[in-house]
């Protein structure tokens, strides 16, 4: 048997998110409105495809996800879960903001996000409206079922947080930081990524406890997750020619990344694909 390396409960979680507060209308934007009117035409396309992106996915985000809060174990864990829901929430009105402030003029969160879908294409619909949706109702409808938990938090916490939103927030703050872009987003979508290491945390935690209790949930697992595995390989597909190269990266990169850290997660897990 390997060596089970201890992972935070969601008492640990909650604790801890206790002295982690940011809010988003303090992130200092004034730099990033001359920054994105100076963006070069490859700059500006990635850009606005990942923006795009970040604020529809984080609308369905934060508004699937009161099934869970309401399918917690125990108040420990629910504890933690509303206060994933509150960072969800914030993560939103970041997004939003900085469309409001850098990128056009003032509008409802609405309406941003229905500008940000002109921009995604067939693989986001299939992950955000059919699977992450259809799977929330489920779990709606019957808070007590294993399965239909299981299934929802291997969606939201392993294919969307712990696989593409790793993947995105390593490459693109990577390229940030580099190029000396966009100051004032960096430092908000590096508080996001912090946020989120503690909401792939709870989701790491919970499954590996649930295949421990049941190693049934194994399945529903891998099931779910080669269900979605080329949906998700679609949305991190960059658009135009220059976004490699200025990612630094070579074609296939993203997906590389993307699967391994998928693979070590569902390591600790003890799941495979
Ligand atoms: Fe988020
Ligand atoms: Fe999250």
């Amino acid at each position: 048997m390997p060596v089970t390396q201890p992972l935070r409960s969601p008492q640990e979680l909650y604790l801890q998110w206790e002295h982690e507060h940011w809010a988003s209308q303090d992130i200092d934007l004034t730099a990033d409105r001359e920054h994105w009117l100076a963006l070069g035409d490859t700059e500006r396309t990635l850009m606005t495809f990942v923006l795009s992106a970040l604020i529809a996915a984080e609308e369905r985000i934060s508004t699937q996800f009161c099934g869970l809060v309401y399918a917690q174990d125990d108040e420990e864990e629910g504890s933690y879960l509303s206060t994933q829901l509150v960072d969800e929430v914030r993560h939103m009105q970041f997004y939003a903001r900085f469309q409001n402030v850098v990128v056009a003029d003032p509008d409802t969160i609405a309406a941003h996000v229905e500008r940000a879908r002109e921009h995604l294409a067939e693989p986001f619909r299939v992950i955000f409206d059919e699977a992450l949706v259809g799977a929330h109702e489920r779990l709606i409808a019957d808070p007590r079922s294993r399965e239909a938990k299981v299934d929802f938090v291997t969606i939201y916490h392993m294919a969307l947080e712990g696989t593409l939103g790793m993947t995105t927030s390593h490459f693109l703050l990577g390229f940030l930081e580099r190029a000396g872009l966009l100051p004032g987003f960096a430092d908000g979508y590096g508080r996001i990524a912090a946020d989120e290491q503690r909401h792939v945390a709870y989701g790491t935690e919970f499954l590996r406890r649930a295949i421990a209790e049941d190693p049934g949930m194994e399945a529903v697992v891998r099931t779910r997750l080669h269900q979605l595995l080329p949906a998700m390989a679609g949305t991190l597909q960059p658009p135009g020619d220059g976004a490699l190269d200025l990612l630094g990266i070579e074609e296939g990169a993203l997906a590389e990344y993307a699967l391994s850290a998928l693979h070590r997660r569902l390591s600790l897990i003890g799941a495979s694909l």
